[in-house]
């Protein structure tokens, strides 16, 4: 383990932990500041790491003033004193999914939803295990999904390549990703439905709307004062309010089992339907819609000779099983690989927060630090999977990386909130469809490689969340 409590003294020396809040006020101010627009977030984490010679540390987190009261918190940025944070003995994870700051609960009927429970309320064992047990009663009906799903989005983007020499896709992934979770979770298509095909546009807005205060514009023409002020207010609800109560009325009304379940466990259907809409929108939705591109600017980034190993492995098993299934997946080492590589360089939740829940003693490889009871946790988690003491050559993409022996490494990729080794329980914070998060991401390498053989694409930066992807060709399968 690599956090121990108080009453298991570490065998590393105890070392104050180093770094400063600054003033009130101004201290918050100064390293949001830093952080959104002096350094950057990598290099604002990277520079305290060597100021202090620690990966342990005090600092401020955004937003702070003046809508965090209390933006301070301890950060860990090593691939062992991370795990502190998955420990929930030891730590809470009540109203703390964003950070040092909860959009208001009007976003979600005015219900505490799952994401935003502590696994000592009852209500976070109730609905955990609702999902737990539905995506396992669901588990046939994924890849016949995503290979619908898949099979469009390729088409799609094949045409629009026909038609403009490039295709967007965000957008045609983010709409792959909202059919297939609309359909798993309510039965039917969304276009089946009033929301018809704006489903996207309006789970977008309702994201931004509540995660505004943790990014930035992106533009490089909003001066840095004015793009500041949407950290110092939260956006209202109101904006989206319509789009929302469409989106539910479409859950509400359908035979989703979810919904019988829960009435059937004594849960409200309205509480339900908002946990459902919250699964569906943020956790799913919100999830894919970062991964799928950065899958896709990372495969890209590995050129044909990746490709073609990859094409050779899928399709030699594909033709072998005779068909795409579970088994035919798990005897793809360097896909599974390549996809864990993904998880690890560019976790698709980069931030998890947690308070400690007693005094504890936390380690990295180099100290140990007492945490004391009600103290704000903070990991970045792009740093403790690159972690150079735990991995060679860390800022690389190295998709065999986790093939053969390499496959010991798979306990340091985090991105479910968990160990890749651990799985998700009603005790647990882990995400609940982590296998299914895996399993679509070694879809989309199987489809594109059944597919093509090479494909070429240009990477940009949203202003929003994650990587912008244009594709730019598809060389047709040899
Ligand atoms: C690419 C897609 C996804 C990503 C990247 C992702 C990631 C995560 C992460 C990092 C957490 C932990 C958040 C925290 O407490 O810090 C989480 C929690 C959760 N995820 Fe996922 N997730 C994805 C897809 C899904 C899907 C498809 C579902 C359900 C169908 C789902 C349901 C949940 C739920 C309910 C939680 C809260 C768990 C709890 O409170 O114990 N997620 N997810």
């Amino acid at each position: 383990m690599a956090a121990t409590s108080s009453d298991h003294p570490s065998e590393l020396t105890l070392r104050e932990i180093p770094g400063s809040y600054g003033l009130p006020f101004f201290g918050p101010i100064k390293d949001r500041y830093d952080y959104f627009y002096n350094q950057g977030q990598d290099e604002f984490f990277k520079t305290r790491i060597q100021k202090y010679n620690s990966t342990v540390f005090r600092t401020n987190m955004p937003p702070g003033p003046f809508i965090s009261s209390n933006p301070k918190v301890v950060a860990v940025l090593d691939s062992k004193s991370f795990t502190i944070l998955f420990d929930n003995d030891k730590v809470e994870k009540k109203n703390i999914l964003d950070g040092t700051f909860m959009p208001s609960t009007s976003f979600f009927g005015g219900y505490r939803v799952c994401a935003f429970l502590d696994t000592t309320e009852s209500n976070h064992h109730a609905l955990k295990s609702l999902f737990i047990s539905f995506l396992a009663s669901s588990h046939k009906k994924f890849i016949p999904y995503l290979r619908t799903g898949l099979t469009e989005l390729f088409g799609n983007l094949e045409n629009e390549i026909a038609e403009k020499k490039s295709a967007d896709f965000n957008t045609h992934s983010d709409n792959m990703a909202f059919d297939f979770v609309f359909r798993l979770v309510t039965g039917v298509l969304p276009s089946e439905t009033e929301i018809k095909s704006k489903g996207p546009v309006t789970v977008t807005t309702w994201l931004a709307l509540q995660l505004a205060p943790l990014g930035t514009s992106g533009s490089k023409f909003v001066p840095n004062f004015l793009d500041d002020i949407i950290h110092t207010v939260r956006l209202p609800f109101f904006v989206i309010k319509s789009g929302y109560k469409k989106l539910y009325n479409a859950v509400y009304d359908s035979k989703s089992s979810l919904l019988e379940e829960a009435e059937k466990s004594g849960m409200k259907r309205e509480e339900a339907c908002h946990n459902l809409v919250f699964l569906a929108g943020f956790n799913a939705f919100g999830g894919m819609k970062v991964l799928f591109p950065t899958v896709i600017k990372l495969i890209g980034s590995g050129g044909e000779s990746l490709h073609r190993r990859l094409a050779e492995e899928i399709r030699a098993v594909v033709k072998e099983e005779g068909d795409v299934s579970f088994s035919a997946l798990e005897k793809m080492p360097l896909t599974k690989s390549a996809v864990y590589e993904v998880l690890r360089i560019d976790p698709p939740v980069p931030f998890q927060y947690a308070k400690a829940r007693e005094d504890i003693v936390v380690e990295s490889h180099d100290a140990a630090f007492q945490i004391k009871k009600g103290e704000i946790i903070f990991g970045y988690q792009p740093l403790a999977t690159k972690d150079p003491k735990v991995f060679e050559n860390p800022e690389a993409f190295v998709a065999d990386r986790f093939v053969g022996e390499g496959e010991k490494l798979i306990k340091y990729v985090y991105w479910s909130n968990a160990r890749e080794t651990e799985q998700p329980s009603a005790e647990n914070k882990q995400c609940p469809a982590k296998d299914l998060v895996v399993l679509c991401c070694r879809m989309m390498l199987v489809e594109l490689f059944l597919r093509y053989d090479t494909f070429t694409a240009e990477i940009g930066k949203t202003g929003g969340l994650g990587t912008s992807v244009k594709m730019i060709s598809f060389t047709k399968a040899t």
